[in-house]
């Protein structure tokens, strides 16, 4: 049998079948270790990015069939046990979640975990930066597409680029926070002239600017491959002005990572598009209504709010994960022709 006949087409739970490991570290069919857990906290949003959400319409989940943060914390707690090590909690937007603090505090005190970050659209940043800190919030990644107001009103529709920027340097005063990371997303004909703006704001600041490529996750589907701008483009836009040198750590990342040669700043690019970086993701994600996911692009899902909420125990929570992880996608499509969009849009699964 091979690789794609093994993907499920159509939602379904994975079997827990006799090759599944029910000990020792996490890890899926083809021998990747699982050790990054995204927890998506609400689907809701308070930008409309024109990539991700649609203008209006969007159906919210109803509010019940959010796990609350005492169901994220023992989910949460099954997950570290069996070898997750780094936490990401995003959206939609995270911070319009009430009490985000109280969940992180809950998070912070688990002893194994290695890394507690957040990804947010920077908005309220300002206001609750502090809080996020004191409850314990260790690393940040705020989506700014582009330096420039109009061009921000354009692509969230929100006029809220000086909110976005006074978030960051409220980040600046927490040395406990660190690093603090911008994601724009890269569209063509869009980014280009904004990419040496980013690069100069990268050695200005003591932000790390990555370039994601645009992925197939918008909500209206308009995604087109035309519209792909390259993390190896807008490398070579940087290099007309600047010399880099790649740099990397012990971690498994999304970007590939760059410094400029005289020391002065950092930046990355994520390009999942023209180079899929799958065969070392060891990424998985909970949605915010508790369907668990092990692929940004997964087609199925497995449900952990019905078993969590009908009193399964942790052992039999543990053995519906392990079977899921083992299923794992080897890879997404979207370079392969009939691929296949996920079954959700990005805004609810949470990048
Ligand atoms: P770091 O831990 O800081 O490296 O964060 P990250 O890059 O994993 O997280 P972030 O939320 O900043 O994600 C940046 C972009 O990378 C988002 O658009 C994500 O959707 C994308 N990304 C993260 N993980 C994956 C993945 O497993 N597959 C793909 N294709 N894209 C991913
Ligand atoms: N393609 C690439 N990145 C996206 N993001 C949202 N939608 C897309 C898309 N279609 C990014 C956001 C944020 C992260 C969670 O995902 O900008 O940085
Ligand atoms: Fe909201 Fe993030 Fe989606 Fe933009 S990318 S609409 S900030 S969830």
């Amino acid at each position: 049998m091979t690789i794609d006949e093994l993907i499920p087409l159509a939602p379904r739970e994975p079997a827990i079948t006799a090759d599944v490991p029910t000990t020792g570290p996490l890890t899926d069919g083809f021998g990747r270790l699982i050790k990054n857990l995204r927890i998506s906290v609400t689907d809701r949003c308070n930008f409309r990015c024109t990539y991700c959400m649609p203008e209006e319409g969007l159906v919210w989940l109803n509010r019940d069939d959010i796990l609350s943060y005492e169901e994220i914390e023992r989910l949460t707690r099954i997950f570290v046990a069996i070898g997750v090590e780094e936490i990401r909690l995003t959206g939609g937007e995270p911070l319009v979640r009430r009490d985000l603090p109280v969940l992180i505090e809950k998070l912070s005190v688990m002893e194994s975990l290695t890394s507690l970050s957040l990804t947010t659209n920077g908005f309220s940043l300002k206001q609750m930066c502090g809080d996020l800190v004191a409850a314990g919030l260790q690393r940040i990644n705020v989506s700014m597409d582009t330096p420039v107001r109009e061009k921000f009103k354009h692509i969230t529709r929100r006029d809220a680029l000086p909110q976005v920027l006074e978030g960051l340097e409220e980040c600046e005063k927490y040395p406990q926070l660190s690093p603090i990371k911008v994601n724009a997303v890269a569209i063509r004909d869009f980014s280009e002239e904004d990419v040496l703006a980013f690069a100069e704001l990268a050695r200005r600041k003591p932000y790390i600017v990555r370039w994601i490529e645009f992925m197939p996750l918008d909500a209206d589907g308009q995604w087109e491959r035309k519209d792909v701008l390259t993390g190896a483009e807008i490398r070579a836009i940087i290099e007309t002005k600047y010399e880099l040198v790649p740099t990397s750590d012990d971690r498994i990342a999304t970007a590939q990572r760059f410094r400029f040669a005289d020391g002065k700043g950092e930046v990355g690019f994520i390009n999942p598009v023209s180079e899929p970086f799958c065969e070392t993701c060891d990424r998985i994600r909970l949605t915010a209504d508790g369907q668990f996911r092990t692929c940004l692009f997964s087609t199925w899902e497995t449900d952990l709010r019905a078993p969590l909420r009908s009193g399964a125990n942790d052992a039999e929570i543990e053995r519906i994960i392990r079977a899921a992880v083992w299923r794992k996608e080897m890879k997404h499509h979207v370079n392969d022709p009939g691929f296949q969009p996920a079954s959700r849009s990005m805004s609810q699964i949470g990048g």
